[in-house]
This record gives C-alpha cells, structure tokens and sequence, in this order.
C-alpha cells in the first residue's frame, strides 16, 4: 500500500533541491512488498521512514518495528539517516515485527517490586508457608532482621534508580520477556527468602564477625554500584541517547573505571557475595552464581561494543573482573 510523507516535504527548500529517495518496505520472512514510500528526503532517519510505514499499518507503532538492510541483518537504530547507508534512490528495507512491546520502566518496576514483597511475605511468615504454629512469628536470630533490611534496601534502591537516576537509550522491550524476567527474579526471591526465614534456620558459622564482614562487603558494593549508575547518568545529557566511554570521576568509588568496563556489575557480584556470606545460604550462593554468569555475559557484550565503538578505547580494561574476566 503506498504511503506518502507530507512532513518530510515540507523540511526546507534546501532539501527540496536535493535528490528524493524511494523506499520499499519488504516483510523480512515473506519478502512480500508491505509499503512504498516515494519522495522521502534524504536525511530522513529510519525513526521517521518508521513513523511513515505506522501511518499505512497503524497495528505496527514505531518501537514495534524492525527495520534491517539485510533479512537476517541487525535492526538499523531510529537515528541512522537515509542518506548514509549503503543503499541506491530506490532503497529497500526488511521489516520484522517485534512483537507487543512494554515500557522499560514498568518492566524493572515489575521486576523489583516482586523480590520486595515476595521476601516480606517469607520473612513475617505469613499463613501457608510454613507450620501453622509459626504464622507471623519472628525469627530469633539477629541476622535474619538484618538480611532482610539489606534485601529491602537493595531493592528499593532498584526501584528508585529505576525511577529518578538510570537514563535508558529504548524506550520498550518486548512483553514476553517481562514473564521470564520475572520468573527469575520473583522466583529466585521466594526460594532465599524460604530458607533465610525458615523457623529452623541456622545462623553463619563463625557468628558476629563473619556478619559483620558480609555487611561490610554488601553497603560498600551498593554504595559502589550506585555511584557507577551515577557516573553512567552524568555521561547522557537529559533525553538523549548519547554513549560515551565511562572514565573515573572524584568519587572513589569509580576509580575501579581504570580497569574494568562495567564495574556496576562487579559491585552487584560484590553485593550479592557479602549477602551469601551474611545469611550462609545455599539459594542465595546459587542466584549469586547465576546472576554473575549472567552479568558477565552482558559484560562481555557491552565490552566489545565500547571496542568497536571507540578506537581509543582504554586497553587495560575487562569486561567484569580486573585482569581476569
Ligand atoms: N542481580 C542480577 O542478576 C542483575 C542482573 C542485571 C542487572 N542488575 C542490576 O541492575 C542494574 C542495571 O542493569 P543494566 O543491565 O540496565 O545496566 P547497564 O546496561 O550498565 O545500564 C545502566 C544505565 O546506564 C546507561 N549506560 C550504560 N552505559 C552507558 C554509556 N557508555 N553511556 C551512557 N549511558 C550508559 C544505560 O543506558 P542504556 O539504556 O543505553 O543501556 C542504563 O540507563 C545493574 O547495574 C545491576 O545493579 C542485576
């Protein structure tokens, strides 16, 4: 169905001498035409080629859509302009539906908001999780008060970065990984929380001074990992998308810049290490493990990506762990 761009016309004079480009919008499975669009300036960018093809299909909104050069290719990002991509006047792209999409935020509200909730349902021992005659009882052991405050904390910290601090570059996601996202982490929260608050919980072994150690280790690495998100903030000017290297800044705690390129996730480690030490629980060591192998291969990712984004970028730097990972 041909669909025609009236806006883009109307972007100036000095564009209106420039040669116009015609673009056909194949289905990437199918290779079935979907769209033509003639007269599309040439500095449109893919954000606006997206807004036209919405126009003739209103179920495909633009975060819906992408957009490739190639069928199997990458999805070309909103901010990629006609005129400097490898294409002729006539150019044709590939269309993918990406499927219903949900906000970011609500999607790490969700995700947070479940851990918060599911834990204080365990740890005020609520009917049905445990022996009817320990309902809404309270654990005689000190650590378990404090392993709840530190993973209330931790997750109300979450939520708020979530909300006033993190500058994120998509506005949506798909809504299907909202269900897997929050199996994992409303999963996760509800098997720690069975043990730690389990009426026949045993405390760490060596007592007070491991506890203490472990609390040590956990404030210091959420301090740690808040500042990261903090510094990574100040790289992005409000609304835009801009990604910059992330280099140390006065506060000490992103010094370890110098040697790692996402330290947000070796304080996250951090965290949930000096939690597994503090509650000496086996659940807990198996979401640190799991979250750890997952970071690391976002790490590993994000590593590559500053590489290939930025010629000078620092060498001495890993991915996750200084020198080793
Ligand atoms: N326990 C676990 O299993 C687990 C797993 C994952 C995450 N987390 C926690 O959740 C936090 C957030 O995770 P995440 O994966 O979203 O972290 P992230 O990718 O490092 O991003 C954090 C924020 O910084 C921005 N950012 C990153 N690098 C940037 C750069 N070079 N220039 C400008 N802005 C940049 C990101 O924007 P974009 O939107 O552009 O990415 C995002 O808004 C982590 O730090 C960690 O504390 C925990």
């Amino acid at each position: 169905m041909p669909c025609h761009s009236p806006s883009l016309l109307r972007k100036g004079v000095q564009a209106a001498k420039m040669k116009h480009y015609e673009v056909e919008i194949l289905d990437a499975k199918t290779k079935d035409k979907l769209c033509f669009l003639d007269k599309v300036e040439p500095n449109a960018t893919i954000g606006e080629i997206k807004s036209m093809f919405h126009k003739s299909h209103p179920q495909f909104y633009p975060a819906r859509q992408s957009i490739r050069l190639d069928p199997k290719g990458k999805s070309l990002k909103d901010e990629e302009v006609l005129q400097h991509l490898p294409v002729g006047t006539t150019a044709t792209f590939y269309f993918r539906d990406l499927g219903a999409q949900i906000s970011w935020v609500t999607v790490f509200l969700t995700e947070y908001t479940g851990p918060l909730v599911i834990y204080l349902l365990f740890y005020f021992r609520v009917p049905f999780i445990y022996a009817p005659k320990y309902d809404f009882t309270t654990s005689k052991h000190w650590v378990v008060h404090l392993a709840c405050m530190c993973h209330s904390f931790h997750y109300v910290k979450r939520l708020l970065e979530t909300l006033f601090v993190h500058r994120f570059s998509h506005g949506t996601m798909p809504l299907r990984n909202i269900f897997k996202n929050c199996t994992y982490y409303w999963g996760f929260a509800a098997w720690m929380a069975y043990y730690i608050n389990h009426p026949l919980y045993t405390p760490p072994i060596y007592g007070e001074q491991q506890i203490r150690l472990a609390l040590i280790i956990f404030l210091f690495c959420q301090f740690g990992n808040f500042s990261i998100h903090i510094a990574l903030r100040n790289l992005r000017p409000p609304g835009s998308k801009t990604r910059k290297i992330p280099y140390p800044t006065k506060n000490p705690f992103t010094w370890i810049f110098l040697l790692v390129s996402c330290p947000n996730y070796t304080y996250e480690l951090g965290s949930w290490l000096g939690f597994t030490l503090m509650t000496q629980c086996l659940p807990v060591a198996f979401f640190t493990l799991v979250g750890f192998i997952q970071m690391t291969v976002w790490a590993k990712g994000k590593h590559r990506s500053y590489l290939k984004e930025f010629r000078d970028y620092p060498p001495l730097r890993s991915p996750i762990l200084p020198f080793v990972l």
